[in-house]
Parts: C-alpha cells; sequence; structure tokens
C-alpha cells in the first residue's frame, strides 16, 4: 500500500513539478488553474494520509513552518562583492580600454545584461536540492530568508536534473517584484490605511525580510537568475555557458540577456534599453557588463570593493510629463500650508505617481507652475515625486498663477506669513487639519512610536468625536473602538497596550511628539540631555534655551512660545495624570566613553546590515552626531553601495571615507 502510494505522490510532484515549470518559467502553461489546483489537492490529501512521505522538495511545501522572530546571518562562500558605477559612455570605454590593457590584448568578449532593480540574493543547492537562502546584505554576510525564498515560484525547490546534479551549487539571481504586482499590493495597502511602498525595490525587499513566510507567499516576487558563487563537482569556462546551464536546470534567465563582441555594441545595447525600459513589466535600472570567459575573469581578479571584470551602466533617473490637474493646499501639523500637485496619474520609476509635493509658496512662484500646466516630474532619492519644471509651450491661455492663500482651507482661519519664513502657516492651533496632523506624528516612529495608530486610523478617531488632542489616546474606551467600523476586538485591544506601552518612553520621544515648530527629533534629543523633565524644559527662560549648542534663537523663542500657549499646558497635564513619562530616564554627559563621542558623520549609499534609520540610530547612541551634508566639519562618510556626490565631495575635502566594515570596526563591533 506505502509503496503504491509512494509512486503516486512522487507521480503527482513530477507533474506538478512540470506545469510549474511551463507556468511559471516558461510562461505557457498547459492547464487550467482548476486542473492545477485539483492535482495539487490531490497531493495533499494523499500527504496528509502519509506524512512519512513529506518531503521538504514537494511542491506542497513552498509555504511551510511558522514566523520566526528574526533572521539568522549567514557568511558567503564567496563573497558577493559589489559593482562599480557608471553613467557614461565615456567610462565605459575607459572600462574597455583597462579590460584591454590587463589582458594584455587578448582577445575577450562581453555580456550585456539588464540590471532589475530588486535585490540580490543567493541560493545553495546540494545534490540538487535547495537547502538554503540568503540575501546579499553587505556582500560578506546575508541574511538567510530560506522560508521566505522557498514561496518564490520562480526558484526550484530542486534542480530538474536532481539525478545527475552537481553535489553543490551557489545560484545568484535578482528577487524582484513586476509593475503589476506592486500595483495590486500598494492598492491593498492603502486601502488597509498602510504606507504604500516607494518602488519595486523597496517592496522586493520588504516583502522578503517579512518575518512571515506566509505573506511572503502573498507577494508573489519573481527571480531571474543571473550567476554563480561556489560550486563543485562542473565545469563552467564562460558566463554564456553558465547561463545556459541555469536554464537547463529550471531557473528563469532575462531574455534580453546578449553577448556583445566589443564596447561599442555594448554602448549600443544601453542606448536601446535606456529608451525600451519602460516596456518591461519590470524595473530596470541600467546594464550590467560581464566579461564573458571565467578564466579571463580570474586573471583581472577584483579590487577590494568590486570586480575588475564587470561594470553597472545606470539609466538616468526616469522622468514623466503629465499635465497638472488641480493644485491643493495641506495644512501640516504645526499648521504651514503647503501646495500640492494633483497629477493625472503617470508612471514614474515602478510606481503610477498622481500627486507630487511643491514645497511651498515660494518655490511654485519661483518654478512658476499653473494648474492646467504639463509638467516634469521625477523621483527624488527614487521616492518623493516632485515636479522638476513645466513645459511652457504647453500651456493653456487660461493657466493663472495661483494665489498664496489668505485663509486656511480647513478652518478657514486668516494665515500668517513671518518676517523672513518661506511658509505661510494656520495658526489656529484648534484646526482640525492640525490636530490629526499631530496626532499622526506624535504616534509616529520618530515620536512616540505606537504600534498600530496609522494615518487612517487617527483620520478616524478625530472624525468621530473620540480624540482631540493627543493626550486623549490615553483614555480611549475599549467599547468605543470596536465600535468603530473596520476595528476588530483584536486589534483594538493590541491598540491599546501599544498605547500603553508608549507611556514609558523616554522624553525625547515626548518632545518630538509635541510637534513644537522647529524642533526635529535631534533638537528633542539635545534638549532631553540639558533638561532632567518635562516641566523643567517648560519653564525654562529663553535665555536659558539660548544657551544650549545646537539650540538658535529662533528655535529658543519657539520652545517657549509653545510652552506658554494654555491649550499645550493643559495637555501636558492631562498627559501626566494618564501617566506617560515625564522625567529623563537615562544619564545624560556618559558620552565620553562612547566611540563616536563629539563626532559628526555622514552617511550615503545603500548600506548592507543597516537600515538609514538603524545606523543613524545607533551613531547617535554611540554619542555621535548623524548629518545630512558632508563639510569640513564632518569627522567620517560612512559609505555604502552608489554613494554618489558625498562621497567625492569628502573626498576632495579630505574627510576620511569608510566602508560598512570600517565603520564596524571604529565603532569596536558595538
Ligand atoms: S551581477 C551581488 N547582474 O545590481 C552582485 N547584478 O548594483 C551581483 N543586479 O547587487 C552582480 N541585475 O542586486 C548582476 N544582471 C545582473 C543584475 C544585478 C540587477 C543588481 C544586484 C546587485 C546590484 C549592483
Amino acid at each position: 500500500m506505502s509503496k503504491a502510494a509512494a509512486q503516486e505522490i512522487e507521480k503527482l510532484r513530477e507533474q506538478i513539478r512540470y506545469h510549474d515549470r511551463k507556468y511559471y518559467v516558461e510562461n505557457a502553461p498547459e492547464i487550467s488553474d482548476h486542473e492545477y489546483d485539483m492535482l495539487m489537492k490531490k497531493l495533499e490529501a494523499l500527504e496528509e494520509k502519509h506524512p512519512g512521505l513529506v518531503t521538504p522538495d514537494s511542491p506542497t511545501q513552498r509555504v511551510g513552518g511558522e514566523p520566526v522572530e528574526g533572521f539568522a546571518t549567514v557568511r558567503h562562500r564567496v563573497p558577493m562583492l559589489s559593482i562599480s558605477n557608471t553613467y557614461s559612455d565615456e567610462e565605459l570605454r575607459e572600462f574597455d580600454d583597462r579590460v584591454r590593457r590587463l589582458l594584455g590584448g587578448e582577445d575577450f568578449s562581453y555580456v550585456a545584461e539588464l540590471k532589475i532593480d530588486g535585490l540580490a540574493v543567493t541560493l545553495w543547492y546540494e545534490n540538487g536540492l535547495l537547502v538554503r537562502g540568503a540575501t546579499r546584505g553587505d556582500g560578506e554576510t546575508g541574511e538567510e530568508v530560506t522560508a521566505n525564498l522557498r514561496t518564490i515560484r520562480q526558484i526550484p525547490l530542486r534542480l530538474t536534473n536532481g539525478k545527475k546534479a552537481p553535489p553543490v551549487i551557489e545560484v545568484r539571481g535578482e528577487v524582484y517584484m513586476t509593475h503589476k504586482e506592486l500595483d495590486r499590493l500598494n492598492k491593498q495597502r492603502e486601502e488597509a490605511g498602510e504606507p504604500p511602498f516607494a518602488n519595486p525595490r523597496n517592496a522586493a525587499a520588504g516583502s522578503l525580510k517579512l518575518l512571515d513566510p506566509r505573506i511572503t507567499a502573498q507577494r508573489r516576487l519573481r527571480m531571474f537568475a543571473y550567476d554563480v558563487g561556489h560550486f563543485e563537482g562542473i565545469n563552467l569556462e564562460s558566463h554564456h555557458q553558465t547561463l545556459s546551464i541555469l536554464g537547463k536546470v529550471g531557473f528563469v534567465l532575462n531574455p534580453h540577456t546578449k553577448q556583445c563582441k566589443d564596447i561599442e555594441a555594448v554602448i549600443r545595447r544601453c542606448r536601446v534599453w535606456n529608451e525600451k525600459r519602460r516596456d518591461l513589466d519590470y524595473e530596470v535600472d541600467g546594464m550590467v557588463i560581464k566579461i564573458d570567459r571565467l578564466d579571463q575573469r580570474r586573471r583581472l581578479g577584483a579590487t577590494s570593493k568590486s570586480p575588475r571584470w564587470q561594470m553597472a551602466y545606470k539609466f538616468p533617473a526616469e522622468e514623466a510629463q503629465t499635465p497638472l490637474e488641480r493644485i491643493t493646499v495641506q495644512v501640516g501639523k504645526t499648521g504651514v500650508l503647503t501646495p500640492v500637485a494633483n497629477l493625472r496619474p503617470v508612471r514614474l520609476a515602478g510606481t503610477t505617481v498622481a500627486r507630487a509635493t511643491l514645497h511651498n509658496f515660494e518655490e511654485l512662484a519661483r518654478k512658476d507652475i499653473r494648474e492646467g500646466d504639463e509638467v516634469v516630474i521625477q523621483k527624488a532619492g527614487e521616492i518623493i515625486p516632485q515636479v522638476l519644471r513645466v513645459v511652457k509651450e504647453k500651456r493653456p491661455i487660461w493657466a493663472r498663477p495661483f494665489p498664496v492663500p489668505t485663509h486656511c482651507p480647513v478652518c478657514g482661519s486668516e494665515v500668517i506669513k513671518p518676517e523672513g519664513e518661506v511658509y505661510v502657516r494656520c495658526v489656529n492651533i484648534g484646526c482640525p487639519a492640525q490636530i490629526k496632523e499631530r496626532i499622526k506624528y506624535f504616534a509616529g516612529r520618530n515620536a512616540m512610536d505606537i504600534e498600530g495608530l496609522g494615518a487612517a486610523l487617527v483620520e478616524q478617531l478625530v472624525d468621530e468625536g473620540l480624540v482631540h488632542d493627543c493626550a486623549d489616546l490615553y483614555s480611549l474606551p475599549l467599547d468605543r473602538l470596536v465600535s468603530l467600523e473596520r476595528m476588530a476586538e483584536k486589534s483594538a485591544t493590541n491598540l491599546l497596550s501599544a498605547i500603553e506601552k508608549s507611556k514609558r518612553r523616554e522624553i525625547d520621544r515626548l518632545i518630538a511628539g509635541l510637534a513644537i515648530p522647529h524642533v526635529g527629533t535631534r533638537a528633542a534629543e539635545v534638549l532631553t540631555e540639558n533638561f532632567a523633565s518635562l516641566d523643567e524644559l517648560a519653564s525654562a527662560p529663553v535665555e536659558r534655551l539660548e544657551e544650549i549648542h545646537e539650540i538658535g534663537p529662533v528655535m529658543a523663542a519657539a520652545i517657549a512660545g509653545f510652552f506658554r500657549n494654555e491649550e499645550i499646558q493643559r495637555i501636558l497635564e492631562k498627559l501626566k495624570a494618564a501617566g506617560v513619562n515625564m522625567v529623563r530616564l537615562s544619564t545624560p554627559g556618559a558620552d565620553g566613553e562612547k566611540p563616536l563621542a563629539g563626532k559628526t558623520l555622514v552617511v550615503t549609499g545603500t548600506l548592507g546590515r543597516y537600515s538609514r534609520k538603524e545606523i543613524e540610530d545607533l551613531i547617535k547612541q554611540l554619542g555621535g552626531k548623524p548629518a545630512g551634508s558632508v563639510s569640513k566639519k564632518t569627522d567620517y562618510v560612512v559609505a555604502g553601495e552608489s554613494p554618489g556626490s558625498k562621497k567625492t565631495k569628502a573626498e576632495q575635502l579630505g574627510v576620511p571615507v569608510l566602508s560598512e566594515e570600517e565603520f564596524d570596526e571604529l565603532i569596536g563591533g558595538k
């Protein structure tokens, strides 16, 4: 019986793998989704009856297991070095000259591949079975995300020619998300009140680093294989041969990879794809150019940072043109009025863009942006959509300059424009827009960090009259919460416990959360170092505040004025009565023992191990100050991948530039 079952199970698996390949790899399904589901159900039922016959490479085992606490770190057997970048044909020719020189005039050829904007991963197969997968991380070590990678249908759990598979092969490739999938995901996120992903790369990275593989499975990630790392028991001579083998054993290869006989052919290919990239259903940010022969690669070797046999050509940042349909005015947490461009939705660098910030009314006038104009937009730092300029020739005759508002669009009270400031402000502290924005900020990551209290929920709470100021959050009744639309009992209890937890935060978070004009997170930390409690800060005279290094006269005046406001005093009393911590918890002045005490650091480029926020928090914790731009006063620049102009500037000024590893060394592995 069991033998017959074993045979049937194996037969079903073979069938499913065959159809998986047809569907996910070759894009040419032979059976309907329904027929496929039936095969899968049959297999599941049989495996349930014979649990002893379940194997890890069974198609039923893509999503297995429970959420994890965190990811283990793995050291790559062969480092995943980064690639040098260029934006110019000239530098490609210089690269070619260098290769030619180093190879002593020998013949060589290139392979040009699309540079997919996702994240690099490595997959470790033993005897044809996927045993481990990891992210690139910093190139030396990455995060072990096997359970999540297993959910990607385009990653074979077992190599197709499993029987004669090499004992070990490490396959590398790019995990990415299609535009279509990102649109679907972002729509879902917006409906759920979660922030949308700004680009496909963030979406892919975010999805692969989820602690619950069941959610990753729903994200429909894909992968193109483009290289091997360590391998045993096979002989590889060239890149095109490597790719062909990867295709044979079940990986998806990018169909636009091409061998080029010389650098001019490469350059032509780059031009073609710079134009055609918009036709693809996935984001491509450049081309990767690789020397084909592996023996030549070995001879060329690598510098400390990147191989000498490969180069990335980056496309210029994408721009898009679209009509600006309407300018609306947003009111921020401190009452600042910001003009926003409402655009006819247009695709730009992987997402659909319908709005762009116009910063302030001076900028609006300077760029002479009007309703009805055709505008050119771009994403700043690949994230925030911005209007670059107007296409003047296309301006309709009726277009008029946008008037600077005299009244708040939300509460209708008169606005002011303080001398010397670029911002127009609504000064009605009871303005509903301000209230909402203040509470969102209070609950946000940079302030009290209340998990589960997102923008949509704050709007709902204010609109329903449950909350009028941030202190009201601490007296939310469970039954009223549960009665809100889209609020289940479980999420309501979770929210209340997150709110409760926020009572015990250090006061710098509370100070930041109050949204005092001009006071951001850094200033809130400085104030915390100088005052032992909120009461002490609230009663400090302007002169005392001005004495503090890093607190200028404008900020000092704003702080003193803020605490004189009776409404604010009332809110502070309420917070205190609710049991929110109002005194400094840490001991200041111990900075002398911290490795970065008194140092200013600028971080640039993409790091492997830290997010930008993480490294900046770490710098602060270790007594240092993270800064945004490089000057002579900068002590160190920490440069990740694709560092850009900040690194160049540091080099010009003689500021030491550290790699991520050197940074870790500097802080002594803290
Ligand atoms: S080869 C791990 N080939 O570009 C290094 N990389 O800027 C692999 N990428 O980290 C280098 N498409 O995430 C290579 N066809 C391709 C690629 C590609 C996208 C990414 C990869 C890498 C980054 C370097």
